[in-house]
């Protein structure tokens, strides 16, 4: 072969291999100087949707700050309305929490920014509502932790233009050292405390010590969601609306089995959707239950055969999971099989924990699964109108964000499917 060839070839190979994504190495948990004495001004202030039209605010202070009052308004310095909401607290161990704040305020306008202030003082804040028809865009990360990789997927996160953070369990690993919830609140304060945070609760929300302390303590505490909005007993499991969304937030770590509460609030939910106001169903629970990662396999399988069979029956088109770091999307899929009338599963575990990444595949990659990768990262799902959505993943390529996986979901609300499996549904509703 001609020398000057042969360096071509050289050159483009050597070109070839530069674009292959080199995996960078985990990051090491931040640190932040952390106050034991807490200030009576606001901090690790939060928002999230309560009910139509009304957002809860969450916030934590010391003793001496009593108010659990919001003050806000449609202009900067001027509050026209104002709400009192509710105060609890809670020790652990040798650890006694602020005061902490949940304050619904409302009826609020859709798509509007608002400005506000907890507590009677205290710096203010902004916060944009939802709209209230399609588009509407959300961002999705699980197992997000405290790491330098979680800041790397925040700050990505908050250059798309979202509406709803949606967060498939396991927020600050804190892992019963309670002062890191604290720093965790800090640390995601800028983002939500300006858009809508709907969590539910990973393992690492547990906590519980045998014998002496229950579970989701600290969680329950802090993160109080919209669960009485929606006929929900417990925290651990609720549903909300946004535009023309259905959003079912279940507990991988509650009773899931048929006569289980959260089973029975399930058929519940699910009878109360009206496809024609919130043509897609999107549902949000921790343990994944198509996964062909090595790591957690078959921990959602007892969930799976309680739960797939109503899910599949009231026709849900997307179920977003975590606990997995890593991302995989799967086709419609139903019982392990690919089925037009099931739903698209997406694992998104990998928002950046200390834990690192889990890296090992089960392989042949099984028919379901359509792209896995081991990367960090986060999802961003825009609801484009009733029967078109964008699902796209964004992995931390270094410190930027890349578009990696991407494909347009037909929502099954005009496919026949909901039609198809309307017997199903009533047959599994009505058994008692
Ligand atoms: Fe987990």
């Amino acid at each position: 072969m001609e020398p000057k060839l042969v360096l071509i070839l050289f050159l483009l190979i050597s070109a070839t291999a530069t674009c292959e994504y080199i995996r960078p190495p985990p990051r090491k948990t931040l640190h932040f100087p952390w106050n034991s004495k807490l200030s009576a001004h606001p901090q690790q202030v939060h928002v999230s949707l309560a009910g139509d039209k009304h957002m809860r605010v969450s916030w934590v202070s010391n003793y001496k700050s009593t108010l659990p009052m919001v003050e806000y308004g449609t202009s900067p310095g001027r509050y026209s309305n104002k709400s009192q909401g509710e105060s609890t607290s809670y020790s652990y161990l040798f650890y006694s929490s602020g005061k902490i704040h949940h304050t619904v305020i409302g009826p609020l306008e859709d798509n509007t920014v608002y400005y506000y202030r907890c507590g009677g003082g205290g710096p203010e804040y902004k916060l944009k509502t939802p709209p209230a028809q399609f588009p509407v865009m959300f961002a999705v990360a699980g197992d997000l932790g405290q790491t330098g990789w979680t800041k790397s997927t925040l700050d990505h996160i908050d250059l798309c233009k979202y509406d709803v953070h949606l967060l498939p369990g396991d927020l600050s690993y804190a892992d019963y050292i309670q002062h890191r919830w604290d720093t965790f609140g800090e640390l995601v304060e800028p983002l939500a405390s300006a858009r809508p945070w709907m969590v539910t609760q990973g393992n690492h929300e547990k906590e519980s010590i045998m014998f002496f302390k229950d579970g989701f303590q600290s969680y329950n505490s802090r993160w109080k969601m919209p669960f009485e909005e929606s006929g929900s007993s417990s925290n651990l499991y609720y549903s909300f609306e946004v535009a023309g969304a259905h959003i079912i937030m279940l507990g991988s770590y509650a009773d899931y089995d048929e006569h289980s509460d959260q089973y029975n609030w399930l058929k519940a939910d699910v009878a109360k959707v009206d496809r024609k106001k919130t043509p897609w169903l999107i549902v949000l629970f921790h343990v994944p239950w198509y996964n062909s990662n090595e790591a957690h396999q078959d921990e959602g399988g007892r969930m799976m055969a309680a739960m797939e069979p109503l899910l599949h029956a009231a026709s849900v088109d997307i179920v977003l999971a975590g606990h997995v770091h890593a991302y995989e999307r799967t086709e419609r899929v139903n019982n392990g099989k690919l089925d037009p009338c099931g739903a698209v599963h997406i694992t998104i575990g990998d928002g950046g924990n200390r834990e690192g990444l889990a890296r090992k595949y089960k392989n042949p990659q099984p028919a379901w699964s359509v792209f896995r990768e081991a990367s960090f990262g986060h999802g961003e799902l825009k609801l484009a109108n009733s029967t078109h959505a964008y699902w796209s993943w964004h992995r931390n390529d270094d410190d930027e964000p890349v578009r990696s996986d991407q494909v347009w979901i037909t929502s099954l609300e005009n496919s026949g499917c909901i039609a198809e499996k309307k017997h199903e549904l009533m047959k599994i509703l009505s058994e008692p």
